[in-house]
């Protein structure tokens, strides 16, 4: 019987040069906006300044991304995307891609994780708010190509 993501563990490791399809593919899928194009995958893939994720369960080696970035100098990591595949949505793809983001920076020495997400997009905040994520500064007016308003959110490592 093949079991399902819902049941298999969601395990994350770094992407790599064989993820870029799949990587282009879900970005086109999910985002009418601020894409993130194939050349700047495969260019923040060898970045020493961002770090691509990839979640996998069972012998699906691709089930949703997240990208963080890190500045020279700072302390304060930025989530700049994350996504899972519509059908495994609602089985921890994303919690498991924030955890492992959360890693990543604490392993940059980072004291804290950012991110901005649209006002509009409620599944998205409730699982940062849910991971501990809270609102950071002030809203973020037409942050977004097409105009929209961007929430900061942020939450401390330890
Ligand atoms: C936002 C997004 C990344 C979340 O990914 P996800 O894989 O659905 O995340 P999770 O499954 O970890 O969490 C989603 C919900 O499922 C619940 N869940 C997690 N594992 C579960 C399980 N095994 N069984 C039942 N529910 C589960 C979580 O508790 C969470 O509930 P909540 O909405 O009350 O917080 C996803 O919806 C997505 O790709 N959206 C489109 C892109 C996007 O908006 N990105 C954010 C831009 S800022």
């Amino acid at each position: 019987m093949s079991q399902t993501p819902a049941t298999a563990p969601v395990r994350v490791r770094r992407a790599e040069l064989s993820d870029l399809d799949d990587l282009v593919a879900l970005e086109q899928a999910t985002f009418d906006s601020d894409r993130i194009s194939r050349a700047q995958f495969r260019r923040h893939l060898d970045s020493d300044s961002a770090r691509v994720l990839v979640a996998s369960a069972n012998h699906r080696r691709f089930l949703g991304t997240a990208m963080v970035f890190f500045r020279k100098g700072s302390r304060v990591a930025r989530l700049y995307s994350i996504a899972s595949l519509p059908e495994a949505r609602g089985k921890g793809v994303g919690t498991a891609l924030i955890e492992a983001a959360e890693s990543a920076a604490r392993q940059r020495r980072c004291q804290s994780l950012r991110l901005e997400v649209r006002v509009d997009n409620e599944s998205a905040v409730r699982l940062y708010e849910r991971l501990g994520y809270r609102r950071a500064g002030p809203l973020k007016k037409g942050f977004y190509e097409d105009g929209s308003d961007a929430f900061v959110y942020q939450k401390a490592l330890a």
